[in-house]
């Protein structure tokens, strides 16, 4: 086949796209496709040549994108409407998850724990705490913890800048939830493993997702049974509740103190890393899953 491998892009998360997409085009060679490389741009310019670089037309597109434009519905929507199956989630699956408020109110719906919170403009937030602290500050619609600020007690800097915050005007607060970070990748409608995520210092930003070394990955994660199945089941839910499709990871908090009631649902990642620091990828192997075998069943479940 010929398989179109759409990676880097405009987005802040373009090096891990990057990253991705070349351990994924490694693999669909491996597989016996021919691959073709793209590297979409933003403007008329960079439709014109993203829909060029489609024609004659691929047999299928692997989405290897992160962030805006690449996971939040804009590119989906094109190869829609070019009539090209893909992989991964489809328009408004990508759109729904990538709107944090929005997703948090249809994770709601399905009776799955949220953390509560609400949207503020900068100017708002530069203007005083919005809530007590500790809390998070996060965009809309970026991955990787690109831009997200955890405002604790005694911090004296401001939770954004708004001239340097580039982001929108809407900014997400939510309490902080103390505790761990749990992570499920969900493939089809099979959740994976939980894994905890242990940063060395600081929490699991950017640098601590994407530094070797900088973070423990402990699978499957040293919690209690009940917690487990829980994000198990949490993530094989809030897949189903947005309509994501092929492979997908859910983000959680859990804070001991409150038992098994304290798992919380921070998010879903419809194009979740594929680097070799990625989770799922990790999450695959721990069950025998090599990560050719992850990308073949990727290709296996495109659609449009
Ligand atoms: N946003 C990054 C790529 C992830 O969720 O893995
Ligand atoms: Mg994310």
């Amino acid at each position: 086949k010929r398989v179109a491998v759409l990676m880097g892009g405009p987005s802040a998360e373009r090096d891990v796209s990057l990253t991705s997409g070349a351990a994924c085009a490694a693999s669909i060679r491996e597989l016996g496709h021919e691959v073709i490389e793209i590297d979409p741009k933003l403007g008329e310019a960079g439709v014109v040549a993203l829909v060029q670089a489609l024609t004659p037309k691929p047999d299928l597109v692997f989405n290897a994108l992160h962030g805006r434009w690449g996971e939040d519905g804009c590119v989906q929507g094109l190869l829609d409407l070019l009539g090209v199956p893909y992989t991964h989630s489809g328009l408004l699956a990508s759109a729904m998850a990538m709107d944090k408020p929005m997703a948090k109110r249809l994770f709601e719906s399905a009776g799955l724990q949220v953390p509560g919170g609400f949207v503020v403009s900068c100017a708002e937030l530069a203007a005083g705490d919005p809530m007590a602290r500790p809390y998070v500050a996060k965009p809309f619609n970026e991955g990787s913890s690109v831009g997200v600020r955890i405002v604790r007690e005694g911090d004296n800097e401001p939770a954004v800048d708004p001239q340097a915050w580039g982001f929108g005007d809407r900014v997400l607060i939510e309490p902080f939830i103390a505790g761990r970070e749990l992570t499920v990748g969900v493939m089809g409608d099979r959740p994976l493993a939980v894994t905890e995520l242990r940063p060395h210092r600081g929490f699991y930003d950017y640098e601590a997702k994407y530094t070797e070394g900088r973070t423990e990955h402990l699978v499957p994660a040293p919690v209690p049974q009940s917690v487990s199945d829980s994000a198990l089941e949490m993530a094989a839910a809030a897949h189903r509740v947005l309509g994501c499709r092929g492979v997908s990871r859910a983000d959680f908090r859990w804070n001991p103190e409150e038992g098994d009631a304290g798992l919380y649902l921070l998010e879903v990642n419809t194009q979740p890393g594929m680097t070799p620091l990625s989770l799922v990828p990790e999450q695959a192997q721990h069950l025998g899953i090599a990560f050719t075998d992850l990308v073949g069943w990727m290709l296996e479940h495109a659609a449009c």
